[in-house]
């Protein structure tokens, strides 16, 4: 099996033990005892209870609170309820998702048939991004032997609730990991995402009521129905609960996954868990929660890792993707990189989205040649300004909010590009 650095916690704990992944190997840890107890002595109004004063929120970048998600769904049995468990992980930065299906894909099960009951769903919807061959393989493996098993089926384990569950491979767009995106996709239709209201909870997938919840956020459920809210809630901070799996990249000297009570303090994920720069480099900007979250420079990494802590620093949480960029690089460089990202996989629906992340890209490259001026500098910050809650969905907020804080934090890399006439950081990556 591949190594990969992670420090463990509830969620992780096994991930080292090679049977963990199997039906026995899971039951053997416990496994599934959690979904029993949920399912034949806990009511769905209970469940859904326990999860909201646990304090939950949704792990797949809008930290929605879970308990309260699930409450939205639809009393009643006159349309089949559907739950989609959103494995797309498009965020460049984010590899959490990936390392969940892999090791723990009975943990995933578990938790949706505990969403499952709380929620009156009859089927689950895996949507899970084509490159993940393997976690897709693991996954689909994990549910046969739960309907070899009874845990899936007409009965899970032999309680009242009916729930299956299906693997649906994408194609490897980054939009559809936006939930009504997803749905479109998951439909067999272009992935471009829906106009809201009606919210997948009224109008989800092939029209029925559907509740969507990331990898991850499935995960933690089975942990809060056998340890209780006050248990969870241990961990992280008074407004962010619980532990989360932070993606560690870039150029640090332990990149990996690092599962660790949110609030842990951004500096401490750097420098002590993974290692610190690469030797005779200096960290100069750290990328906290995947690419769309904007920059922080190296002298405010004192923060704790929670959108509380994080938005007083005009950034988020995200999805945890910690990326670690070091006095070499040239944040003009990293500007282009990004907007190249957000200009190609626009879905092309909203002219500020289409129009904006195209002129965004264009400016950037525009300085990184020497070929820009102070003026463009105003132009982007512009530009980003009007792209900001004016869309169908939140892509082209993700898209202006980097370019903002590159400007907010490294305006002297733009400037020197402009007064130079060139790109003045020799031993930057190339383009
Ligand atoms: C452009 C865009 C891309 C997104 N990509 C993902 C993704 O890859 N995985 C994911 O879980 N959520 C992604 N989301 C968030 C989903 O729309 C949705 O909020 C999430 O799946 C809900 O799950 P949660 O409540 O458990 O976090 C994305 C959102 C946007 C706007
Ligand atoms: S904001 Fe961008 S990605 Fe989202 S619907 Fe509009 S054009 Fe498509």
């Amino acid at each position: 099996m591949q190594k990969v650095p992670f420090v463990t916690g509830y969620l992780t704990e096994h991930f080292g033990d090679d049977d963990y992944a199997t039906l026995a190997g899971y039951r053997r840890r416990g496994g599934y005892e959690a979904a029993r107890k949920a399912l034949t002595e806990m009511s769905a109004e209970q469940i859904v209870e326990l999860v909201k004063n646990a304090g939950l929120q949704g792990r797949g970048g809008a930290g929605f609170v879970t308990g309260l998600k699930w409450s939205f769904m639809p009393k009643g049995n006159d349309k089949p309820k559907y739950l989609v468990c959103n494995a797309d992980e498009s965020e460049p930065g984010s590899f959490k998702d990936r390392l969940l299906l892999e090791r723990g894909p009975h943990q995933i099960i578990e938790g949706i048939l505990i969403a499952a009951k709380a929620t009156g769903a009859e089927k689950t919807f895996v949507y899970i991004r084509g490159e993940y061959a393997h976690p897709a393989d693991v996954l689909e493996r994990a549910i046969e032997e739960c309907r070899a098993a009874g845990i899936l089926g007409a009965k899970c384990l032999g309680s009242d609730l009916a729930h299956d569950v299906i693997v649906t491979r994408g194609a490897g767009a980054y939009i559809c990991g936006e939930e009504t995106g997803l749905l479109e996709s998951l439909e067999g239709k272009k992935g471009q995402p829906r106009k809201k209201p009606p919210f997948p909870a009224q109008f989800g997938a092939f029209g029925m009521p559907t509740t969507v919840n990331n990898v991850e956020t499935f995960s933690h459920a089975p942990h809060i129905v056998k340890n209780g809210a006050a248990w969870f809630r241990g961990f992280g901070t008074e407004k962010s609960p619980g532990a989360t799996v932070f993606g560690v990249s870039g150029l640090v000297q332990r990149p990996g996954l690092y599962e660790l009570p949110l609030g842990t303090r951004l500096d401490e994920i750097v420098f002590q868990h993974a290692g610190g720069p690469l030797p005779g480099r200096k960290v100069k900007g750290v990328i906290p929660g995947g690419m769309s979250m904007p920059i922080l420079p190296v002298s405010q990494l004192d923060v704790p890792m929670a959108s509380e802590f994080l938005r007083e620093r005009k950034t988020l949480l995200g999805t945890g993707g910690v990326m670690v960029l070091d006095d070499t690089v040239c944040m003009v460089r990293v500007g282009c990189v990004i907007t190249y990202f957000f200009r190609d996989e626009s879905c092309g629906q909203c002219t500020q989205c289409r129009e904006g992340t195209g002129w965004l890209n264009k400016i950037m490259q525009r300085i990184e040649r020497g070929a820009g001026s102070l003026a463009d500098l105003d132009i982007l910050l512009d530009v980003a300004g009007k792209m900001e809650g004016q869309t169908i969905c939140a892509f082209a907020d993700a898209a202006a909010w980097p370019v903002q804080g590159l400007l907010r934090h490294f305006r002297e890399d733009f400037e020197a590009h402009i007064t130079h006439g060139k790109c003045p950081f020799p031993q930057s990556f190339e383009l």
